[in-house]
Order: structure tokens, then sequence, then C-alpha cells
């Protein structure tokens, strides 16, 4: 299988990432930080190391401001339902995931509210004009993704936290699709609270997400329990990590998670996002020449764009699309991707579209294979 769907979840994992997994369930599969045998405290060591991997590669200001999470999505409900209250005011981009626009929509039921800012893809003055034209007295969040899962289209969220700042407004970035692939420095980018997916640029396993933020003491929590801490007593430790860290973690996930982000650590963003941008623009060339493929986006130079395109074939349904390119071996996502709000920017919430994305392991024979088996489905 030639897997070009990078963008759900990465595949392959490095070798590291699995030998990790495996490892965690074989030698140390005891839970961390509830026993006091070996087993649980190597198991506690390793899930420390990787909140050390994490801080040092997001520059958080400590280890305890990594929450681990299952995915993306639980990260954006923590803040999101543990941080606004009725009457209050929510801006979002008009490029959010579902991760975003759903607990959004189900908090309008307990009496928020919210706008979306227009995003212009290679206009960061209009994108931001928009944000601040979007903000009222009762704003009390800006949520924005970081770069979106449809279109690639990368949003300044440092000048639109600055934006936050001037009003005392905190913001939330979902960082699902651009974590491992664009620098992300926490000490410097205004971001108050970072959400992140594990499984996607980070090369960890799936059930794996993580929340950043040095502010969580100022959100409600949405589930309380075990953390291993404080046991005699029925209150949620207000403190993090453990604060949204109840019941037993994902520690082999976590393990394989650790070896992940040493991966990247070690690669460095930069050099992933030159290998996977170099093969997003060849593409982009070789689609934008041939006949009957529509592309919605300018090329997706570097400064704008995260490496990930989507088209659609001119006649054809972008789900019949990814089903005849699975057939001859290629793996897509096609269809909506979760974000109807950024399909309806670019007119293809009827439609879908196809979504192709390289990881740091695509080759560009690959992409060539991509080329030529999608010329034979157009000429069918
Ligand atoms: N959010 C993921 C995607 O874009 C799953 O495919």
């Amino acid at each position: 299988m030639i897997y070009l769907d990078n963008a759900a979840t990465t595949f392959p994992k490095p070798m590291q990432v699995n030998q990790a997994v495996q490892l965690a369930l074989q030698k140390y599969g005891a839970n961390p930080g509830r026993s006091g045998h070996r087993m649980s405290m190597e198991a506690a060591d390793e899930v420390f190391r990787c909140r050390s991997a994490i801080t040092k590669l997001f520059h958080a200001s400590g280890e305890e401001c990594v929450v681990f999470t299952l995915n993306c999505t639980q990260s954006t409900n923590i803040v999101l339902k543990g941080l606004l209250k009725p009457g209050d005011h929510v801006v979002v981009s008009s490029m959010e995931h579902n991760a975003v626009m759903r607990p959004l929509q189900a908090l309008v039921s307990r009496g928020v509210t919210y706008t979306q800012a227009q995003v212009y893809p290679g206009d960061n003055d209009a994108t931001v004009h928009a944000f601040r034209n979007a903000i009222n007295a009762k704003t009390r969040l800006i949520v924005c993704i970081h770069a979106s899962n449809v279109w690639g289209i990368r949003l300044p969220v440092e000048r639109i936290a600055a934006l936050g700042h001037e009003y005392g407004i905190p913001i939330m970035v979902d960082a699902a699709q651009s974590a491992g692939v664009l620098p992300i420095n926490l000490q410097d980018s205004g971001i108050d609270y970072l959400c992140l997916a594990g499984h996607k640029g980070l090369y960890g396993p799936m059930g794996t997400g993580v929340l950043i933020t040095a502010k969580g003491e100022e959100l409600d929590t949405l589930m309380e329990g075990g953390t291993g801490t404080n046991s005699a007593s029925y209150d949620q430790p207000p403190s993090l990590p453990d604060r949204f860290e109840s019941g037993t973690p994902n520690m082999p996930g976590i393990a394989g998670l650790r070896a992940g982000v040493e991966f990247v650590s070690r690669k460095g963003t930069e050099e992933i996002f030159r290998h996977e941008s170099q093969l997003i623009l060849y593409l982009y060339d070789c689609l934008s020449r041939m006949h009957g493929v529509t592309l919605y986006m300018p090329r997706p130079e570097s400064r704008y764009f995260a490496p990930l395109l989507s088209f659609n074939v001119e006649g054809k349904n972008s789900e019949t699309v990814g089903q005849m390119l699975s057939k001859n071996g290629i793996a897509v996502r096609a269809g909506l991707h979760c974000a109807p709000a950024a399909h309806q920017v670019c007119g293809t919430l009827e439609t879908g579209a196809v979504r192709v994305c390289p990881s740091v392991f695509t080759r560009r024979a690959e992409i060539d294979y991509f080329i030529m088996t999608l010329g034979k489905i157009i000429r069918k």
C-alpha cells in the first residue's frame, strides 16, 4: 500500500515507536504512579520521559503543563467545556475541524455564542483583521486551527494570540495537523492552550493526545477520578497534570509517543517540513498540468501552507476517486475530513475532496506512482 493518508494518522511509525510500545507492554506494563513497586515506578518514569520530551519540543514552561489525553478532540473539549460559561462568546476561524465545532455547538445550547472569522489564504493581514472584527465585549476565548486538515492553510496563530492578549482574551490552538511539522514555541507564541494529536506528525500510536497549558487550574474538570495522588480526599487535585489525568493512562501509547517525539526532535521539524513540502509542491505542479483536476488553493508556498493537498477530479465524486485509488493500492482520505467548515469555505461541502498527505517516510517515487494512477483514473 502506498500510504498518503498521513493527515488522518501517520503510517508507518518509526521503528523506535513500535519497540517502545512493545517494551512497555513486556517489561514494565504496570500502572504508572499507582504502586510503589519497581515496575510501576519504571512505568511512571517512562510517562515522565514523555512529558519531558514534549516539554522540550514545544518549549512548555514545565513538565506539569503537559496533560495526556486520549486524542486532540479530548484536549479541545477540556478547554472549551472547562472554560466557557453561559453568556460567553468565542471567536473561531472559518477553518475549524469538528473537534472544535461540535463541542462549541453543544455549548450553544448552554448559552455560549460564537462568531466565525474568515481566513484569507496568503493574506495574514486580512485574516487577523477578520479576527479583530469578530471580537466583542463578551469574547472569552479565541480558537484557531494552526493548519487546516483539509487545505493545509496555515493561520498566523502568533499574531492572533497577540491580538487576543491586547483584549485580555486567551487563545486555544488546535495543532492536530501541524505538531511535528511546523515549529511551535510556547515561550514566544502567546498560545494559552495548545491541543495536540499524538498519532499524526508526532508519530505516536493512536489513542494519545496532549493538552499543554500553564493555565489548567482555571478550567473546570470534565472528568474526575483516581490519580494516584491525594488519595485520601474525594476532591479532584487542583494542580496539573493530575487535575485532568484521572484513571489509568494509556502507558504503552505514551511510551510510543515518547519515542515518536524523540524521533521528531532528532530529525527536526524544519527537515521534516522541507521534505514533505518538496513532495507537495512537486505533486501540486504535476496536478496543475493534468486535465480534469480541480485545485482549490494557490501553489502551497511554505510560509502559508502545511504540506498536504486536496483536489477533485471533474465529473467524479471524491469518494469514488478515493475508492479507485484504494483498488490500485493507494491510501488517501476523500470526503469531508470531519471539517465541513473548511469545505464550506471552498464550496466543496457537497462534493468533498480527495486529500493527499505525505509523511517523513514518503518517497518521490510514491508520488510518481500516485500521479500515474490518477491519470489512468481520469482517462477511464
Ligand atoms: N482529523 C483527521 C483527518 O483530518 C482524522 O483525517
